[in-house]
């Protein structure tokens, strides 16, 4: 596989998550032009300052491979009307020590599918935020909210609506062009 290799974050730790599926579309619709690398969150202790003293192996694991990373995808659900607490905290973890964070300056996209009608929009508008502090190069548009039925992605990544497959591979052809222009 040649190209650029991205690094996956997914805020959910659900089997069956929605979010995931919308990941493995978006890979799918790379079709090989990308490298895409699942990072697990789900086995981050808790951040806590103390780290810094001593990082957590799944901590230096997860910067290790957002470092190796060419850019970075986020793919949220909405929790409560922000980021799932999971992300937050991988995010978290990845940014620290102060002045040692793995995210700075990499490109990175949002998208996020939800079961609600205005899925995830406020998650991603929040995340857009910690982003955006972190000195992350964001892509701006098109923003991407997936309101999510059963059936519409299955668990291999193939997207069983024509418009939203169409929609899928302009989110994902931009975003890559974002990566391929900050590599340059
Ligand atoms: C939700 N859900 C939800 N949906 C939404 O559109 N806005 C929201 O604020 C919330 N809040 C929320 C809180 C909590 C604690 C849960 C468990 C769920 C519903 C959510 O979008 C739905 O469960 C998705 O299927 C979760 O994504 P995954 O796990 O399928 O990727």
């Amino acid at each position: 596989m040649s190209g650029p290799t991205i690094a996956v974050l997914v805020g959910s730790l659900r089997r069956e998550s929605c979010n995931r599926k919308l990941a493995h579309a978006l890979e799918k619709l790379a079709a090989g032009r990308a490298r895409f690398v699942q990072v697990e969150i789900g086995d981050l202790p808790l951040y806590t300052q103390e780290f810094d003293a001593s990082y957590p192996v799944q901590g230096t694991r997860l910067k290790d491979q957002v470092r190796a990373a060419d850019g970075v995808l986020f793919v949220t659900p909405e929790y409560n009307r922000s980021v799932p607490g999971v992300l937050k905290n991988a995010i978290d973890v990845g940014s620290r020590p102060y002045g040692d964070s793995a995210f700075a300056g990499k490109p990175a996209a949002v998208i996020g599918a939800s079961i609600g009608a205005i899925g995830t929009a406020l998650a991603q508008q929040h995340l857009r935020n910690i982003l955006s502090y972190l000195d992350m190069r964001v892509l701006p548009q098109p923003e991407a909210f997936i309101h999510f039925k059963d059936g519409l992605i299955d668990a291999d990544g193939t997207v069983h609506n024509e418009g939203t497959q169409a929609f899928l591979q302009g989110f994902v052809d931009r975003f890559l062009a974002l990566v391929a222009a900050q590599g340059r």
